[in-house]
């Protein structure tokens, strides 16, 4: 009797369309791509798309999948199992499983819910929040086609150096 019983579970199990492990975009997905990647990826930011919404993810899917798993994005040339840095931006294992696992199961959105607001940006594109001094070097021409590497001396207005 117990072992018919054992063997009624597995068949419900094995016929759930899918298991609570799954990752959702939300909140799973989304809180990993909004502290991992919106960052660069949002309007005025470095990265050449916004990955700021559920829709741009999505449309995105096949690339973020493959940039997360081969680990070219995050960007983060440090190799972190050697040595840790302060603001380091590193996916788990984990996190990198969660999405390439959420993009092959197509995508599920989740518990509307739970999703997380996208993080809020400067126009800009600074990451800071606040802006304390600002200053602005005279205009310059590149010279060349090739990368340019160049020093501009800026007075600095400080006293001494703040801590
Ligand atoms: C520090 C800024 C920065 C962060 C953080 C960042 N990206 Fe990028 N991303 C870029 C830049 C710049 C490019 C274009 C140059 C390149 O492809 O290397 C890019 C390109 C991409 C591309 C285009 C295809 C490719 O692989 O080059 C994808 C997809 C992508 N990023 C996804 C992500 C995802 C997903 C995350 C978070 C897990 C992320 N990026 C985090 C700056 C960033």
């Amino acid at each position: 009797m117990r072992f018919q019983n054992a063997i009624g579970l597995g068949l419900i199990l094995a016929a759930a369309p899918c298991s609570a492990q799954d990752p959702v975009w939300s909140p799973d997905v989304a809180n990993i791509i909004y502290d991992h990647c919106a960052s660069c990826h949002h309007q005025g930011g470095i990265g050449p798309f916004s990955l700021m919404s559920n829709a741009d993810v999505v449309a995105n899917g096949i690339v973020v999948a493959e940039a997360v798993q081969t680990r070219h994005m995050p960007p983060w040339p440090a190799d972190p199992n050697y040595r840790h840095f302060a603001h380091e931006n590193v996916l788990t294992q984990g996190e990198i499983d969660a999405v390439v696992d959420w993009v092959n199961f197509g995508a599920p959105f989740g518990d509307p819910l739970l999703e997380p607001d996208p993080p809020v940006f400067l126009p800009g594109g600074s990451l800071l929040d606040t802006i304390d001094f600002q200053v602005a070097i005279p205009p310059y021409t590149l010279q060349y086609n090739t990368d340019e590497y160049r020093w501009f001396v800026i007075e600095n207005p400080f006293p001494r150096p703040s801590m």
